[in-house]
């Protein structure tokens, strides 16, 4: 574990989980089983990370475009998706960790709805990490439903489209109220976003790693936030 008296570890960490399908092809297994693996170290990470001390975990672990993979791939997915929230329930309680999910969870069938919601409610009151888990997330999407929100008050006379704020916008995305993320992990070797958080990591530091989804383990972490600590962060200033 991290010696918590030597590093600055970041209050809000966001992770793009990335490279399920690059593990499984480099073991000649199918995509279904990276992504079975990438489930189960979501879980262990998960536990871990909330013991480190990071306030807010955001996890990505379905983006809008994401639809648009094969039919199958998308079913195994939601079936796992199922398990593993029902799995992680007793691990969430264990840890206190509030679960909180982001994204338009109404595209989803009503069995995970049920889940997702069920996993909120018996959470709410947790005073441990809070952990939000981005399904069916897409940043565009969410920045067009802040925009319509505010549209909607400005034709209802409740706001003053000239008097508009960044935090007035920021307080209708999914993290309203939450601090911006400071350190972004990506696994998988990419350097992109692919749609995560925009409007909320403009200062957030980026921090690329080749280790796939499934190898990310807890030294692969305390490897980030030791990467985290040598970042000068200026927002802009000197
Ligand atoms: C990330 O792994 C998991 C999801 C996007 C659901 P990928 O499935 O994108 O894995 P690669 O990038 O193809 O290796
Ligand atoms: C980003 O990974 C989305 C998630 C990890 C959930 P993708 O594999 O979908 O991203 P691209 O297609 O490489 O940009
Ligand atoms: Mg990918």
């Amino acid at each position: 574990m991290l010696d918590k008296t030597k590093y600055h570890i970041p209050e809000h960490v966001g992770i793009i989980m990335d490279g399920n399908g690059r593990w499984a092809k480099k073991r000649a297994l199918p995509r279904s089983i990276g992504h079975k693996f990438g489930a189960q170290n979501f879980r262990k990470i998960t536990r871990y990370i909330s013991k480190t001390g990071v306030k807010v975990l955001t996890l990505y672990a379905f983006s809008t475009e994401n639809w648009k993979r094969p039919a199958d791939e998308v079913s195994a997915l939601m079936v796992l998706f199922k398990q593993y929230l029902i799995d992680s329930l007793t691990d969430f309680r264990e840890d206190d960790i509030k679960v909180v999910f982001i994204g338009d969870r109404s595209a989803f069938d009503p069995k995970l709805i049920e889940l997702i919601n069920e996993s909120e409610e018996v959470a709410k009151d947790r005073k441990g990490m809070l952990l939000n888990i981005a399904m069916n997330y897409g940043s565009r999407d969410e920045i067009l439903r802040a925009v319509k929100e505010l549209c909607t008050e400005a034709s209802e006379g409740k706001l003053d489209p000239q008097n508009i704020t960044e935090k007035d916008i920021s307080d209708r995305l999914y993290t309203g109220g939450l601090p911006d993320p400071d350190l972004i992990i990506r696994t998988g070797g990419e350097f992109r976003l692919s749609n995560f958080l925009l409007y909320q990591s403009a200062y957030s530091e980026f921090y690329s790693t080749e280790t796939l989804w499934p190898d990310f383990n807890e030294e692969a972490f305390d490897k980030a936030i030791i990467e985290f600590n040598k970042r000068n962060r200026r927002f802009g200033g000197v």
